[in-house]
């Protein structure tokens, strides 16, 4: 029952903006916002509940492989461009499902804006 449990998780190591450092598993399935919140993170505001229209859901991810992340859509694309702080490996969590590739992330926090 644990391997399997193992399974169906994705661990997330998530940088807060204060630097703190939080390990937790995810379950596949939910976007990665609903993971960081469930996980408690208060610093991911997430305005808009998922909507892809606000941006206060913008973090930095890091996986194994990047192209087992969902690719960007458009109009995350052009949320994205919005923000100052946009790097290569900029995402909006909510548009970003755990899926079964995703075994492991390394996700930051991006700064307010
Ligand atoms: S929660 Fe608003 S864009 Fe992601």
């Amino acid at each position: 029952l644990f391997v399997v449990e193992i399974n169906i998780m994705t661990s997330i190591e998530l940088t807060l903006r204060s630097g703190q450092v939080v390990h937790f598993a995810a379950q596949r399935g939910q976007t990665l916002m609903h993971a960081i919140r469930d996980a408690g993170a208060g610093d991911l505001m997430a305005l808009c509940g998922g909507g892809c229209s606000c941006a206060t859901c913008h973090v930095y991810i890091d996986a194994p492989a990047a192209g087992d992340l969902p690719s960007i859509e458009s109009q995350e694309n052009d949320l994205l461009d919005c923000s100052t702080y946009r790097e290569a490996n900029s995402r909006l969590s909510c548009q970003v499902t755990l899926n079964e590739s995703l075994q492991s992330l390394r996700v930051r926090i991006a700064p307010e804006e």
